[in-house]
Parts: structure tokens; C-alpha cells; sequence
């Protein structure tokens, strides 16, 4: 068997439309998306202060706040080449430091960023600088999902290392919740293996769909030690904590 060097790959095989409007239908064929949208609901519906989302992309979640929240999406520079999304609303960068004031963030949300950015504590830090004493960082991170958006995906993270990453950053108090577990996973493997065959997949439609409902039912389970992916909440300390004595 010739085995393919994915050293060299530039590109991927299949992408999903672009995520604009997380629509009830497309939910229910998206367990990683349907454990996101439900895990941030309840949090950004009661949200009242600023949110800014890093790494926006359409925005999906931007629907989820009330008008008594204002948002502003961010976005790199680089968005619309390697993504493909591109909004007028959004504020496009390069490189640090963002356009946004120190503290001036009572919310920042950040979903499934952190696996496409080269240096994810860079991107941390910059967030708690943005952040108010006492803001909250809301973060999502893939775990069981496929290398996508090749080749702008280099990671995949444990709780054990997003807490590493966070306490680093200056960041307290954080939890980190699994999105699913190992039925999910398989549910979603499932899917997603059908998902890309276009036409020939009408056939398979009833077993997608089977799976999309076991799929739904287990993220009511909380076990195991695999899942789609992390929710995490963490909030930038009121007061800062000293650096260590000598430096
Ligand atoms: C998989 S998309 C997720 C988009 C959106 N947050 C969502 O949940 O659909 C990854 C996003 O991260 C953005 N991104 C990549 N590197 C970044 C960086 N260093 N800082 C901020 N955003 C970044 C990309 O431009 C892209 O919009």
C-alpha cells in the first residue's frame, strides 16, 4: 500500500457549508455543533455587557445574545483566504495587540479557535488583557473531530492542557465540561462518514439519521473518557496574581 505523506497536504478532501445560521435542521445533522449551541445557550442568553467573539468566522453563535448585550466580532486578517469567511461587521487583524482596550471585554467567546492558531497562548494573553477584572473567557475546543480547514488545524487539546494553557495565561477558576462521550463520538463518525458522499448517500440517509438521534440522546450522558469536544469557562481574576518574587 502506497501511504499518502500528510506532511505535504495543502488541502481537504470535503468541507461542510459555511456555518452562517446553525438552523434547527442542520443542528440535528451536526452533533458538534448541536452540543455547542446547546452548551452556550443558557450562558450568552443571560449575558448583559460586552461580548467579543475571537475567531468569529459567520458568527453563528451571535444569535444566541439578547439586544441588552453588544457584540463585536474579531477575526484575523487571513480569515477569508484560509476559511473562507469574510463580514463587513468584523474587525480583521494582524497580529497582536488587537484593536480593543485593555479591559474593556466583559465577555469573550471563543469558538473552536484555539486548534488553528500556531501559538495559542499568545492568543490567551491577549484575551485576558481585553478582558474586565473579573470578565469571562467562554471557549469551545474541538477533541474527537477530523483534520479540518487543512492545513490551518495543528492542534487538539485535554482538559488537563487547556487548564495548563489558561492558569498560564493569567486566567482562574477554570472548568471544563466534556461536549458528549464515547456514543456521541461514534454517532458523529457515523455521520460524518456519510455526509460527504453527495447523491450515493441518499440510500444511507436512515442510518445518518438514526445515528443523529442516539447521537442527541447521549449528549444527556456525561461519561467516558472521549467526547466531541471542551466547553470551558475561565474569568480573569480580580486582582491579577503577583509574579513570582525575583523576576
Ligand atoms: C473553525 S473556524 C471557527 C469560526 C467560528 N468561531 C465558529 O465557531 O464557527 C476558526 C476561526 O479561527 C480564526 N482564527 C485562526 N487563527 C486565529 C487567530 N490567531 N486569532 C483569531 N482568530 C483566528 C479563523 O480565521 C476562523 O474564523
Amino acid at each position: 500500500m502506497k501511504r499518502r505523506n500528510l506532511a505535504l497536504r495543502e488541502t481537504e478532501h470535503w468541507r461542510p457549508p459555511a456555518l452562517r445560521d446553525p438552523t434547527a435542521f442542520r443542528r440535528f445533522g451536526d452533533l458538534q455543533l448541536a452540543s455547542i449551541w446547546n452548551d452556550l445557550r443558557p450562558l450568552l442568553a443571560s449575558e448583559t455587557g460586552a461580548v467579543l467573539d475571537v475567531g468569529c468566522g459567520e458568527q453563528p453563535y451571535r444569535s444566541l445574545l439578547t439586544r441588552a448585550a453588544s457584540y463585536q466580532g474579531l477575526d484575523i486578517a487571513e480569515a477569508a483566504d484560509r476559511f473562507g469567511y469574510a463580514r463587513d461587521d468584523t474587525l480583521y487583524v494582524s497580529g497582536y495587540p488587537w484593536p480593543v482596550g485593555d479591559a474593556s471585554v466583559d465577555l469573550a467567546l471563543c469558538t473552536e479557535v484555539l486548534e488553528h492558531v500556531l501559538e495559542p497562548s499568545l492568543l490567551l494573553s491577549e484575551v485576558r488583557r481585553c478582558l474586565r477584572p473579573g470578565g469571562r473567557l467562554l471557549m469551545t475546543v474541538p477533541f474527537a473531530a477530523r483534520w479540518h480547514f487543512v492545513p490551518y488545524d495543528y492542534w487538539r487539546f485535554t482538559p488537563s492542557g487547556i487548564t495548563h494553557l489558561l492558569r498560564e495565561a493569567g486566567f482562574a477558576d477554570v472548568r471544563v465540561f466534556s461536549r458528549g462521550n464515547p456514543v456521541t463520538v461514534a454517532a458523529q463518525k457515523v455521520i460524518a462518514l456519510i455526509a460527504p458522499l453527495g447523491g450515493m448517500r441518499i440510500p444511507l440517509v436512515p442510518i445518518a439519521a438514526a445515528a443523529a438521534v442516539v447521537g442527541h440522546w447521549s449528549l444527556h450522558r456525561d461519561w467516558g473518557e472521549d467526547c466531541l469536544g471542551y466547553t470551558v469557562v475561565a474569568t480573569r481574576p480580580r486582582v491579577d496574581a503577583q509574579p513570582p518574587v525575583g523576576t
